[in-house]
């Protein structure tokens, strides 16, 4: 990422906590941060928040983003429904970094009831400056986005 790429972040309650600090870490960082919500510990439906990422992401509008809720397993389903949104759930620095190198994610998922907030940190920070690996990996990621009806889906 360079200083002026900007990040959409967003969470459900359950995770909002998290996102404060996650925001606060990003634009140490030099990047602007878009916060689409939610902004309390009220409680809300996830899709709804993870619709508004996935879509700002899907269209172009912006490059990268995170997601956070409690276990980021519902968040991770909701994002990877959209075009062009590849969201890697990761709670470990090797998932983090590989999620980048390998399958150029471009959302980040974290769970705020499963990671703690430093390891967090430290998985943002990763994650925000691990470069894609391209090569044989930029064919896989264009197979992900071919459509499911073309006779490219093996049966057994
Ligand atoms: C909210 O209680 C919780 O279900 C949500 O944050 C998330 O973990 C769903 O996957």
């Amino acid at each position: 990422m360079t200083p002026r790429d900007r990040i959409v972040i967003g969470s459900d309650h359950a995770a909002f906590r998290l996102k404060e600090i996650i925001k606060h870490l990003v634009s140490t960082l030099g990047l602007d941060v878009e916060d689409v919500g939610t902004h309390s510990e009220a409680s809300v439906d996830y899709p709804a928040i993870g619709r508004r990422v996935a879509a700002l992401i899907s269209t172009g509008r912006f490059q990268r983003g995170i997601l956070l809720c409690g276990t980021g397993i519902g968040m991770s389903m909701v994002a990877n429904r959209y075009p062009r949104v590849r969201a890697a759930l990761c709670h470990e620095l090797f998932a983090a970094a590989m999620s980048r190198r390998h399958n150029d994610a471009n959302l980040l998922v974290l769970g705020g009831r499963v990671v703690g907030d430093m390891l967090a940190e430290e998985i943002v920070k990763t994650w925000l400056t691990t470069p894609f690996d391209g090569g044989r990996h930029q064919r896989r990621i264009d197979q992900l986005e071919a459509p499911l009806s073309e006779g490219n889906t093996p049966v057994a």
